[in-house]
């Protein structure tokens, strides 16, 4: 690779490609992405993104200027840093003194997430380690809800340190979902865990950790819980609500965007770092095929757009036979209104959920992102889901990036969808307020896209309120004005996902650690998966 692709991109030289109303000219473009993916290209042989010298925090090179956010940001995120036996292991959720801590003086899995991708890009690589192995013992552990014991794959939602005064020391004690609200166990955790053992392996080149023999265990403890047979008839994991993000009941249950993205994310994650041998093969094997399936279902039936909007308004029901136009038996009735006028003519989405006669048509935003950094989407669907959010900006971001999920549920469908859940009123929480951990996911989708205006964009929004709001956990209200009901302030991802989405802009080509290239090589594959590898037992 050319000393010219490695550069990083500063902040001048980023402004120098845009025109004058702030979009990118095709050949800028090209160069812009060939930036940010350039580290793609190594992770065939060697993972590891080389950069420059580690000051901390990095942002304070010469070429960028930092905003004093980011220096108070990273004096927040040092703060949040939870220590084991004089080792760090985590980040604590939130540190506000001002509220009850409820669960929020846990180390989160995917709360860590961004703390662990700043961690990453400013060369402080051991706490990532430590994290990950950490929860990899807790994944080994037996773990039972009342009487039912739960699968071996399964990770921890979250950990905390207890003194335990019959040892006489501190413990590290885990929640698989036994503690949390509606007991639902975290789908998303084992998920984010490989993409952070990949995002350590792309950022250190040390592939050591990958490795180890109980890393590659972890890896296909996880494997066997997704990838196993059952009456399934789609490739998309079949889920209970509140099992990610979206930790309460908002209606999510069945296949929701926000796992299938994530899903595939790992799964992509998982094919890199499986060693070729033993067992490994028959698990690359079966990631080969459940991927093109995948992926193909969720082009094809996830996708929405003008033109598919209106086919699917035009629907004919009852459709019996292979050759079924509308395959899910979706009644056009059911549509609900709100997408009539919120689908743009440029643009559009991996739409919410689809399942017999059901297509929850909702926006949500991490799955959408995630799509675009896994390449689930083409690259024109990358770009629709880019014009989508530009042309729905008051909708989907408005004062504070952004909406988790849009639009928000209210009054009867409110009460039947979210059980009358009061933190999930209309406009709030879940129900359609705004994250600013998120900011993250729609840099690093923009990055991905050459479309850096539009994160620029949300980070000046971002500037104007964070840090003097006190880095809350979400905002409230239909443009994500009013700081949350019951928002947490010193929210660790809200701090650690600003500082992310800042130093990615800054040098795209930190991207690599969080982004894969579509596999130009992967034929879509629409038969059934082979059976699961007869030596799996100990995994399942
Ligand atoms: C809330 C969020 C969840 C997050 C947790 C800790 O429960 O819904 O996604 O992990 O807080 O911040």
């Amino acid at each position: 690779m050319s000393n010219q692709m490695s550069a990083p991109l500063g902040n001048q030289e980023s402004n120098k490609v845009e025109t004058s109303d702030g979009h990118l000219h095709q050949a800028e473009l090209v160069r812009y992405q060939s930036l940010a993916l350039a580290k793609f290209s190594e992770v065939a042989e060697n993972m590891r993104s080389p950069r420059s010298g580690s000051n901390t925090p990095r942002l304070g090179h010469t070429y960028f200027d930092p905003h004093p956010m980011v220096t108070e940001a990273w004096e927040c995120l040092r703060k949040s840093v939870v220590k084991f036996k004089g080792h760090m292991v985590g980040t604590i959720a939130a540190l506000d003194q001002a509220s009850d801590a409820l669960n929020y003086n846990q180390v989160f899995v995917r709360d860590f997430v961004p703390s662990a991708l700043a961690f990453l890009m400013n060369d402080e690589t051991e706490i990532v380690k430590n994290f990950l192995l950490k929860t990899l013992h807790f994944q080994a552990s037996e773990k039972r809800i009342d009487c039912f014991t739960l699968a071996q794959g399964v990770m921890p939602a979250s950990f905390k340190v207890l003194y335990n005064p019959t040892r006489g020391c501190d413990v590290l004690v885990a929640d698989f979902g036994e503690t949390a609200i509606g007991r639902v166990a975290p789908v998303d955790s084992g998920f984010w865990w490989i993409f952070l053992l990949r995002a350590y392996t792309k950022a250190t080149g040390d592939y050591s950790l990958s490795q180890m023999p109980e890393c590659q265990t972890g890896i296909k403890m996880i494997l066997s819980l997704c990838l196993a047979e059952g009456f399934d008839t789609f490739p998309t994991l079949l889920c209970a609500d509140g099992c990610c993000m979206i930790d309460r009941r908002m209606g999510i249950y069945g296949y929701p965007i926000e796992i299938q993205a994530l899903f595939v994310m790992a799964l992509r994650c998982a094919h890199q770092l499986l060693r070729v041998e033993g067992d490994g093969k028959e698990f690359i094997k079966l990631i080969d095929n459940r991927l093109s399936a995948l992926i193909y279902h969720m082009r094809s039936y996830y996708w929405l757009d003008f033109k598919q909007l209106n086919n699917i308004y035009r629907f004919k029901t009852e459709e019996y036979s292979n050759t079924a136009v509308n395959k899910f038996n979706v009644i056009p009735e059911s549509i609900p209104h709100w997408i009539f006028d919120f689908m743009p003519m440029k643009g559009g989405y991996l739409i919410g959920n689809v399942s017999p006669a059901r297509m929850d048509f909702r926006w949500f935003a991490l799955g959408n992102c995630m799509a675009i950094l896994c390449s689930l989407t083409t690259d024109e669907q990358s770009v629709a889901i880019m014009d989508l959010i530009e042309e729905r900006w008051q909708d989907l971001v408005g004062e504070m990036p952004m909406k988790a999920m849009y639009p928000a549920l209210d009054t009867h469908e409110w009460r039947i969808v979210t059980g009358c859940d009061p933190k999930n009123t209309h406009w709030s929480y879940h129900n359609g307020g705004s994250w600013p951990v998120l900011l993250w996911l729609l840099t690093a989708a923009c990055v991905k896209t050459g479309r850096p205006q539009i994160a620029r964009r949300a980070l000046e929004l971002a500037e104007c309120r964070l840090a003097k709001d006190g880095w809350p956990e979400y905002y409230d209200g239909k443009d994500g004005n009013y700081i949350g009901k019951q928002s947490r302030k010193m929210q660790t991802w809200s701090i650690a996902g600003y500082l992310v989405a800042k130093m990615l802009l800054e040098d795209p080509s930190h991207l690599g650690m969080m982004a894969l290239e579509e596999d130009k090589n992967m034929k879509p594959m629409l038969t059934r998966a082979t059976t699961m590898p007869t030596k799996l037992h100990p995994y399942y």
